[in-house]
């Protein structure tokens, strides 16, 4: 089992159980190269890309939670109880832990939506998260340690391990969990869930009006900044 490459947490995180909210996730255009999924497939030089664009297309993102005894994290139980999120289970991506690893992991791999929100508290290891931007282009998100990040319903993206081959992330869920992924087709285009998700983010862009464009970071913002303990 690879070890995790994430920073120790500060004796100040420990006290206050609290992340420190100035290190933003990190994300970036993704460049389609030939390499491997797992590699970090960056622009050179690397195009990042912001928490404020993160959150305009819908994703919530926090850093730096203390993940050692995670079931009395304040802030971590704070986000459930605001978000309901009611249910969880403790998922680990590695060769040896999941069962068909294989065939799972090209699964996760494949563009696909879900018809609620996808929540993942990344306990230990490296993955990355793909999400489509307004005009379709890959951003890849990395999620490490500590990282806790939620796209909305509605929303293509797809997840790959790092070439560490490790992740044990905490999946929460608001109600009964279901693990139903919809890989993208002609008819996914045209669920009510993808509908919505079009109309309430993607479509704002084509307005010019800043107040528009900004609705959905209000949104997201608020969202996040309810999160306090
Ligand atoms: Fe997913």
């Amino acid at each position: 089992m690879a070890e995790s490459t994430s920073t120790p947490v500060s004796e100040s995180a420990l006290q206050t159980q609290e992340p420190r909210k100035s290190i933003p996730i990190k994300a970036w255009y993704y460049n389609p190269s030939d390499a491997p999924p797992s590699e970090p497939h960056q622009y050179s030089p690397n195009r990042d890309v912001s928490t404020d664009h993160l959150q305009k297309l819908g994703v919530l993102t926090w850093t730096q939670i203390e993940t050692d005894q995670f079931e009395n994290n304040r802030f971590l139980n704070k986000i459930k109880t605001v978000r309901g999120y009611n249910y969880e289970e403790v998922l680990t991506v590695a060769p040896e832990a999941l069962p068909n690893f294989e065939e799972n992991t090209k699964k996760f791999f494949m563009e696909h939506l879900h018809d609620h929100e996808e929540i993942r508290f990344i306990l230990d290891g490296v993955g990355y998260e793909d999400v489509r931007d307004y005009d379709g282009q890959w951003i890849r998100i990395e999620i490490k340690k500590g990282d806790l990040i939620v796209l909305p319903p509605g929303m293509y993206h797809r997840f790959t391990l790092d070439k560490n081959q490790y992740l044990k992330a905490l999946l929460l869920y608001q109600g009964t969990p279901t693990r139903i992924q919809f890989e993208k087709n002609p008819e996914t285009d045209i669920m009510e869930v993808r509908l919505d998700y079009v109309q309430s983010v993607l479509e704002l862009e084509k307005h010019s009006a800043p107040e528009v464009q900004d609705k959905v970071l209000a949104a997201t913002t608020k969202a996040m900044g309810a999160i306090t303990v």
